[in-house]
Formats: structure tokens, C-alpha cells, sequence
């Protein structure tokens, strides 16, 4: 099992480019299946959770063509839905539970066949993450949902969705996702209300329009979709990946340095950008050759102030950089208090940081964290995804060695990111097989 080793202590320097997003590029895969000509996506993270995509829809009969970028940070990937009635269309179990996002080939699925077998995706560490608002939104569009030996059995009597008018009884970027791509190819208007306004989304919606789509109120929390007979093929170039930017900013907030980020849009972190100046970092925005750069600096010694944070649906502050922001909190001078309202159980990465000497105590969905506080490198384990993130982000402070185990949680959704801070001039290694912790 893969582990990450960090010598702390050394401000970041130079320049980084920011691949595709993995939470566009997963959705925009799951909407090949709307139609039989082939879909192109560039600048799809390498990353393990776009592999099981791709496998998910291999295993419901889509060919799928990859190629790498000689740097291996990205993939393009050209998927064809062609002749999949004839198939059972199932997702099966063993692909689903490592990826819940498969439950995204459920919308499009029943959108053109008017069936589909997939697999429940479980909980994982962060949360029970139901999908009742998916199923209950297909449901109101026509689909028979039942539940069976843990898989959703769907179909659509009469063979095509309806249209209809909803408001998501709580914002949901998946459920967003799955009923938009639904409701592409469904009889009549459907108009979602209480949409989740994620850039993710924006570009989903953008691929689905390429494709034929009708589609109005993009980026708004009011979605009008006109249903269509059928989607032609596209190309589409998946947004930048703001969780991956915001991971660089907060490296740079906690570890020191100057760095420069690039193919990305500031606007996507805005409220982490303006929540960093409020401690004492300072941005500068320009055009660069391949789309906006952001510059990002804090010099060593420079003492960061401690502000508090609660996460909350774009535009607010997003979850996925919660558990980044609590290691840059462990060095401000301080209290800070984090509150985070969108997953149960998103905290797991505190008591990691403890191990490294981090000030913190957790009171249900919040966290206090008393700063600055010395961090002395160990060996911790990553937990999930963005947990094993924060874990990189403070071994690049911890004095001395620190050790993260199970980066296989972090190989989901960072392509090279050990490699991307090597060239920033941080001491990272990655050590392969080894302990089994
Ligand atoms: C997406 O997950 C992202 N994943 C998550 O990123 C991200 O944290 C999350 O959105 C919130 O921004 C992908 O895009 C692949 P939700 P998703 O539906 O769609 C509850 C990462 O680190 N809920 O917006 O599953 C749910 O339990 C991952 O890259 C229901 O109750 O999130 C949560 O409390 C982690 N019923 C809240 O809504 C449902 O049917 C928001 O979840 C669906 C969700």
C-alpha cells in the first residue's frame, strides 16, 4: 500500500497548472449514456475514481477509448453508448462501492431506455450519503423505483420520463446532476427548483447543450429543461478543478511561499480566496496563456490571523475544503471555529491532525481549532479523499518526517499531486507497498 513520506518546513515556490475537476468529469462521463454517437472529454484528472467510471460504463456496454497526456496528469476520453438496448444495463456492486457517483448512470439510463439495475452505493466515510432526492425525483418524472437485494430496480412504464416542476427538498449536487441529465430526453418541461449551482453543474449543463439539449437558467438555482427526441455526440474540454486549486491555496497558506496557479478560474474559489486574505495572504488574478492565474503568497514567519468558517452550497464555502482549511487555522494566531453544515461526519482528518500536534477540539458539527500551534511530523492515515489532502498539506509544516499511509483515498481524486508539490520544491516522496497500516 502506497505511502506518502514529507520532510517539513520549506515555503512553496514557482508554478502549478490545475487539471480537469474529477466531480465534472464524472458526471460528464455518465452522460455519454443520453446518446448513441460518441462523447469526447479532454482534461479528465488521472485519477482512480475516473477509472471506475469509465469501467461502470464499460460494464453497461459503452466502448470507451483512453488517452494519456505524456505527463500523466490528465486523460481524454472518448465514450460510445451505441447498442446498449439489447444489454441488461446493470451497474454492478463491485464497481459502485468504491464509486458512489456511479448512482449518475441511473438519471441518463432511464432517460433513453427507460430502464436501468444499479447498484446502492452505500455510505463511505463522510456520511450515510443517501440518494432518497434522486429517487424521489425520478419517481415524480414517471420511473417504478423499488429496492432489491441492495440494488435500485428502475423502470419506466410507457417507456419515457415526464416532465415535471420540482423543488429539491434540500440542495444536492448529485441529485442536481442526475434528474438534469434526466429530464434532457424526458416528454415535456421540467423545471428544478432549489438546484445546486456547483461550477461542476454549469459544466455539465454546458456538455448536455453541446449535445442538443435545451436548457435554460444555467448556474441558477432554477433549471428549465425542454425535453428533446434525442442527443447527438459532443467534445467538451471539463472545467478546472476548484477543489484541487483551493488544495494548492491552502498549501501555500499554511506552508509559506509564493505560488503562481494556472488554467484556472478564480471566481470558482472565491470564498476561500477571500477567507485566506482575512488571514493574511495575498492574490493577485491575471490572464496567463492557457486561461486566468492566480498568485498566491505568504511569506515565511508572516503570522496568519485566525477567522472562523462554515461550509455551505456554492457560491458558499465548499465542503470539500473544509479539512485543507483546518490545517492553515492549526497556524493562525487564535481561535477559529469551523462549522460544517453539509456532511455528518467530515471531522475524521482532526484527530490526524492532533497526532501531529495541531491545538483542536470537535463538538458535534463543529471544530475549534487554537492556533498558531508547532506541528512535529508522525505517521498518520488518510480517511477519505480531502482528509488525506489536509494530511500532505501539514506534513509540508510538521518539522521534521511525516508519514501518510492509505494515500490510495487520495489517488481518487488527485492525479500527481506529490509530484505537482515536488516541482513547488517540497520534500515529498512516494514509497510504495511496504507497511500494511
Ligand atoms: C458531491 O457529492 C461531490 N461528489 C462531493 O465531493 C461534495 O462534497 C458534495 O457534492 C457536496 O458539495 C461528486 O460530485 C462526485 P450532495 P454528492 O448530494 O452529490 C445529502 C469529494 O471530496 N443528500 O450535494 O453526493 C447528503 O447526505 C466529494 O470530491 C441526501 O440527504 O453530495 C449531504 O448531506 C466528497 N439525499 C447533502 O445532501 C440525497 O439523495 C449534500 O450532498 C442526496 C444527498
Amino acid at each position: 500500500m502506497d505511502r506518502l513520506v514529507i520532510e517539513g518546513g520549506v515555503p512553496l515556490q514557482g508554478h502549478v497548472v490545475i487539471s480537469g475537476a474529477k466531480n465534472a468529469a464524472l458526471p460528464c462521463l455518465a452522460a455519454a449514456l443520453l446518446s448513441a454517437e460518441p462523447v469526447t472529454l479532454r482534461h479528465l484528472p488521472a485519477v482512480s475514481d475516473i477509472r471506475t467510471m469509465v469501467k461502470v460504463l464499460q460494464a453497461l456496454g459503452c466502448s470507451a477509448e483512453i488517452e494519456k497526456d505524456p505527463e500523466g496528469f490528465e486523460l481524454t476520453a472518448t465514450l460510445c453508448a451505441a447498442g446498449l438496448e439489447q444489454g441488461d444495463l446493470r451497474a454492478p456492486y463491485e464497481l459502485v462501492k468504491t464509486m458512489r457517483a456511479s448512482i449518475l448512470v441511473l438519471g441518463p439510463l432511464l432517460a433513453r431506455f427507460g430502464k436501468a439495475s444499479v447498484s446502492l452505493p452505500g455510505g463511505c466515510a463522510i456520511g450515510a450519503r443517501p440518494v432518497n432526492l434522486h429517487l424521489e425525483a425520478l419517481e415524480r418524472m414517471g420511473a417504478e423505483i423499488s429496492i432489491d437485494k441492495g440494488y435500485v430496480e428502475a423502470q419506466v412504464p410507457g417507456g419515457k420520463l415526464k416532465g415535471m416542476n420540482h423543488t429539491f427538498e434540500k440542495v444536492s449536487v448529485g441529485a442536481t446532476e442526475n434528474i438534469l441529465m434526466a429530464a434532457t430526453l424526458a416528454e415535456g418541461t421540467t423545471v428544478l427548483r432549489n438546484a445546486a449551482q456547483e461550477p461542476e453543474i454549469t459544466d455539465l449543463a454546458q456538455l448536455l447543450v453541446k449535445m442538443g439539449a435545451l436548457i435554460e437558467g444555467i448556474g441558477t438555482p432554477v433549471l428549465t429543461i425542454r425535453g428533446v427526441e434525442h442527443l447527438d455526440g459532443g467534445e467538451h474540454s471539463v472545467v478546472a478543478d476548484r477543489i484541487e486549486a483551493g488544495t494548492f491555496l491552502c498549501a501555500v497558506a499554511a506552508a509559506g511561499g509564493d505560488v503562481v496557479l494556472d488554467r484556472m478560474i478564480p471566481e470558482h474559489v472565491r470564498s476561500l480566496i477571500d477567507l485566506l486574505e482575512r488571514c493574511g495572504c495575498v492574490f493577485t488574478e491575471r490572464q496567463g496563456q492557457e486561461g486566468m492565474q492566480l498568485r498566491v503568497q505568504r511569506e515565511p514567519g508572516q503570522k496568519l490571523r485566525a477567522r472562523d468558517v462554515a461550509t455551505s452550497p456554492y457560491p458558499g464555502f465548499p465542503t470539500d475544503l473544509q479539512a485543507q482549511v483546518m490545517a492553515v487555522l492549526t497556524q493562525a494566531s487564535g481561535i477559529s471555529v469551523i462549522k460544517e453544515t453539509i456532511f455528518e461526519n467530515r471531522f475524521q482528518h482532526a484527530m490526524e491532525l492532533e497526532r501531529l500536534g495541531a491545538n483542536l477540539r470537535i463538538d458535534g458539527p463543529t471544530a475549534i481549532v487554537a492556533g498558531p500551534c508547532a506541528l512535529k511530523g508522525c505517521t498518520v492515515m488518510a480517511t477519505d479523499l480531502r482528509a488525506s489532502a489536509t494530511l500532505v498539506i501539514a506534513g509540508l509544516v510538521a518539522e521534521g518526517q511525516t508519514t501518510v499511509d492509505r494515500i490510495y483515498h487520495l489517488d481518487r481524486g488527485y492525479a500527481g499531486l506529490e509530484r505537482k508539490l515536488q516541482a513547488l520544491g517540497a520534500r515529498i516522496q512516494r514509497v510504495g507497498g511496504g507497511s500494511v497500516s
